[in-house]
């Protein structure tokens, strides 16, 4: 096991009307940015129970916030909050309304195009306090340090990582998630697994009860995605699945460990490009990989397959590894999720694109280091 100094300081408000909680949370700010998506807080109720809870602050609205947010929603955040002197943003929404708020609480103390943070011109040195209302669960977001922005003009979508953007509070009441749609929620629980595979895959050496946690993780996402998809309102399976987003990518998972992170990479430049759900483009993508990389540790490959999958320690380790990597993938298929672009019109024509963008900053993932060549042999295999 590495070294780790262990931060995880959001408060998280969990369960039914916590939304009630809002108001004590937000009760030394006096200035606010109220950021939200595309209007399903409208739908389902949630935005006149914030606006209740805002009624004694001076507020400002930030919506419209896109899935994959573009680069636009922050700058525009960006200039409200440095007009009206905000000193609070409210994010309520799913992973692209809260990074989205996230840029803005670093941009607003960045005097250039906050893109340099992104670029790696510059790192995050101060940033408006944030809190969230989260509606879907997948990205964890509303927990973690990081923030994935698409910079709509050079169609490239990069993150941001400082722990200054951890939010302060995040309410999790599980009945929101309830109005998700299927094929979000589906791309949510891809998601979540998506990040156990991308720390629980890993070269470290004796990390024995980070992998268990994993596995916990994987095992609950297993237990629980069907019945979420069957079942919109089961409370214990949303709150499950919930509960399991935000410990997926909240550190837990990597503290001691290295990560590898390699196909998030390759799924942020598909989804930049063509707009793509970013849990779908992992459910494509995360079977190719694990194929294209299993023979760098087959050991970790076989334990996947027997601790979380229940396949038997019996016969050659390739054949257990393939099974493990052939039942993530049906699991994938029982959500209904895509397995090849193909399936969700994309090509080979950006390939080469893609595939540069991926590794713009050098080498990417540690279980294996990717080059641009393997980036594209992944994407050939996703075709
Ligand atoms: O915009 P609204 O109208 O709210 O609709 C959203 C959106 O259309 C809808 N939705 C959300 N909650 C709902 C709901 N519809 C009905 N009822 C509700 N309760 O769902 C759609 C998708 O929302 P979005 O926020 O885009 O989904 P998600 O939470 O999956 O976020 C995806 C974004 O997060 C990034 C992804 O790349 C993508 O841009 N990620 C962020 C990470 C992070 N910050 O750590 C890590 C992840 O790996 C990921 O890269
Ligand atoms: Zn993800």
């Amino acid at each position: 096991m590495l070294n780790f100094n262990y931060l995880i300081p959001t408060e998280i408000l969990f369960g039914k009307e916590q939304i009630s909680n809002l108001e004590s949370k937000i009760e030394d700010y006096n200035r606010i940015l109220f950021a939200w998506g595309g209007g399903s807080i409208k739908k389902n109720g949630i935005y006149e129970k914030v606006i209740d809870s805002l009624k004694n602050k001076t507020y400002f609205e930030l919506s419209g916030i896109k899935p994959n947010p573009r680069l636009s929603s922050v700058k525009k955040g960006i200039r409200i909050c440095t007009e009206d002197d905000v000193d609070f943003i409210l994010a309520v929404g799913g992973g692209s309304v809260i990074d989205c708020s996230k840029a803005i609480a670093a941009g607003v103390y960045y005097p250039d195009d906050v893109w340099d943070l992104f670029m790696r011109k510059a790192t995050v040195e101060k940033a408006l306090p944030i809190g969230t209302i989260l509606t879907l669960a997948a990205t964890a977001s509303e927990i973690n340090a990081s923030a994935v922005i698409n910079n709509e003009e050079t169609q490239q979508k990069l993150s941001i990582t400082s722990n200054l953007l951890r939010p302060k509070f995040s309410i999790l009441d599980p009945t929101y998630t309830m109005t998700v749609p299927r094929a979000h929620t589906a791309a949510g629980v891809v998601d979540i697994m998506s990040h156990v595979f991308e720390q629980y895959f890993d070269t470290t050496k004796g990390t024995y009860l980070q992998d268990r946690l994993a596995e916990g993780i994987l095992k609950t996402c297993i237990k629980y995605g069907p019945i979420v998809l069957e079942n919109p309102d089961d409370y214990e399976a949303r709150a499950n699945v919930m509960w399991a987003g935000s410990l997926a990518l909240s550190g837990l998972l990597s503290f001691g460990k290295k990560g590898d992170f390699a196909t998030h990479k390759i799924e942020h430049e598909v989804s930049a490009i063509y707009d793509l759900t970013h849990g779908i483009g992992m459910a494509i993508l995360f079977p190719n990989w694990m194929k294209y990389v299993m023979h760098e540790n087959i050991d970790k490959f076989v334990e996947f397959a027997h601790n979380v999958w229940d396949i038997p320690n019996m016969g050659e380790k390739k054949d257990i590894a393939n099974l493990g990597i052939q039942k993530t993938r049906e699991f994938f298929s029982s959500l209904d999720m895509p397995t090849t672009f193909f399936q969700v019109n994309i090509s080979y024509e950006k390939y080469e694109e893609m595939a540069t963008k991926a590794v713009y900053f050098g080498e990417i993932g540690s279980f294996k280091k990717l080059k641009k060549e393997d980036v594209l042999e992944i994407l050939k295999l996703s075709l």
